[in-house]
């Protein structure tokens, strides 16, 4: 299975994946790390590993779908069969969703459906919930929605903060992404 990893930052669960197959972990390629954002650090690591990168810009594109259009030219050229967002901060449309039928996967940093979107670890612990954890699902033009593959539990504790929260969710998401 060949796989490209849409990234727009840090890119540590990115690196959970090369790590992976680098030490033969992980069954599949990553053939192609793709950023929305010009020096995002995570293109480093794709650097450092000598897998093909490329900045495709969303400001550079009139539209939406002619940035979706980009994205999709440039991972079929790279012979991708499976898209792992990996902290890719853009939505996707419908258009490009539709053509990668269960060909795209999400890290979530919740125990989803519990807490889509933004902020999740702030509003687990504001709910007062004593577990939460990630998930990686596919992705379906809803965001946050779609057939979960799997899931991780971290614990919350009295003393928690969302940093050191985000910080033990984290250390799963990068367990369970090359799991999947
Ligand atoms: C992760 O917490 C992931 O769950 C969320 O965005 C964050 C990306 O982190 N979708 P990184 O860029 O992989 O370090």
């Amino acid at each position: 299975m060949r796989i490209g990893v849409l990234i727009s930052g840090r890119g540590s669960n990115l690196q959970s994946l090369i790590k992976a197959q680098l030490e033969g972990r992980l069954s599949a390629e990553i053939v192609m790390v793709i950023s929305n954002v010009p020096n995002a650090e995570g293109l480093k690591k794709a650097v450092s590993s000598k897998i093909p990168h490329q900045v495709i810009n969303h400001n550079e594109f009139a539209n939406a779908k002619e940035f979706d259009d980009a994205l999709h030219k440039a991972l079929t050229s790279a012979g991708a069969e499976l898209i792992c967002l990996a902290g890719f901060m853009r939505i996707l449309g419908d258009g490009f969703i539709a053509k990668w039928p269960n060909r795209i996967i999400n890290v979530h940093p919740s125990l989803l459906p519990s807490f889509k979107g933004l902020h999740t670890h702030e509003r687990a612990l504001e709910a007062g919930v004593c577990f939460t954890g990630c998930t990686i699902h596919f992705v379906r033009p809803s965001v946050d929605e779609g057939p979960i593959i799997l899931q991780a539990v971290v614990p919350t504790f009295p003393d928690d903060t969302a940093e050191k929260l985000a910080n033990r969710v984290l250390q799963q998401e990068h367990v369970i992404y090359p799991l999947s």
